[in-house]
């Protein structure tokens, strides 16, 4: 049994997981996606996740939020141990999913309507509306926002759960470059203002540099933790100072190194 500090209650341990999967045109054979992976990350950090297309990053995500069950291994949020989904655990992904015919405010109010704690928190919803910036649009529906204001919505409906962990999966992938780097400040800014640990998936090495703690670069399938680099530049970071890009020629000539240049697909 693994146990993690108890005082770290929000700290999340993956211990040498696995995770298979049938091979739909080969029937009674299994693909290995994860392959024993482990890693802990500590209560308030924020860390990213990198690896090639297909290394299980997303299949990890959903392991961790309690939508589908491991083969083997552990996986606890401080001592407790992952059964199922829980709202502690927040899952935000490229597409924000939000329900079209719902407004702005209806779409974030309604994780807690469905949890039936509504009634009991009717400052929240206001207060989270003006923690993403989004109060001048609380009767908007999905389709008057952009992409950048669609992903906030989806951020605040995550966030107003008050998770411990918030799991982003490639949150920011579908937004054009600039709205993408304003949205990494927004993000950042509700994790400094939150502290919720936070895993995030990304396909972008600047993104992971400017936003992390610490990135964990991931092995092609079966995906296990193959680096870990330690970002300890001061914040708010400048993407375009040395020792920044120290870091990105870091982790592309480790990938390079590692002969995944031809089929990188980060
Ligand atoms: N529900 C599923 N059924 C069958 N195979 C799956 C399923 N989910 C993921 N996989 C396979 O597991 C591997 C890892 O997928 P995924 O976690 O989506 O990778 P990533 O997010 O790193 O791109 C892939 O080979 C994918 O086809
Ligand atoms: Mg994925």
């Amino acid at each position: 049994m693994v146990t993690t500090n108890s005082a770290d209650a929000s700290g999340v341990r993956v211990h040498e997981i696995c995770k298979s999967f049938p091979v739909p045109d080969a029937p009674g054979t299994s693909r290995v996606a994860l392959g024993g992976i482990s890693f802990s990350i500590a209560a308030s950090e924020l860390v990213s996740l990198v690896g090639p297309s297909g290394c299980g990053k997303s299949t990890l995500l959903r392991l961790i939020a309690g939508l589908d069950v491991s083969d083997s291994g552990e996986l606890l949020v401080g001592n407790k141990e992952i059964v199922g989904p829980s709202a502690e655990r927040g899952l935000v992904f490229q597409d924000p999913n939000l329900f079209p015919w719902l407004t702005v405010r209806r779409n974030i109010e309604a994780g807690l309507a469905a949890r039936g704690v509504l009634r009991e928190k009717p400052n929240e919803v206001d207060e989270f509306m003006r923690l993403v910036g989004l109060e001048a649009f609380a009767n908007a529906y999905p389709h008057h926002l952009s992409g950048g204001m669609a992903q906030r919505v989806a951020l605040a409906r995550a966030l107003i759960n008050h998770p411990k962990v918030l799991l982003l999966d490639e949150p920011l992938g579908a937004l054009d470059a600039f709205t993408r780097m304003r949205m990494q400040d927004e993000v950042l800014r509700l994790w400094e203002n939150r502290r919720t640990t936070m895993l995030l998936v990304t396909h972008d090495i600047d993104e992971a540099i400017y936003m992390s703690d610490r990135i964990l670069i991931m092995t092609q399938a079966p995906g296990r933790i193959d680096r870990e680099i330690d970002i300890d530049l001061a914040r708010p970071r400048d993407r375009t100072s040395d020792l920044f890009l120290r870091f990105r020629r870091e982790i592309l000539e480790h990938l390079h190194f590692a002969g995944k240049a031809a089929d990188l697909s980060l």
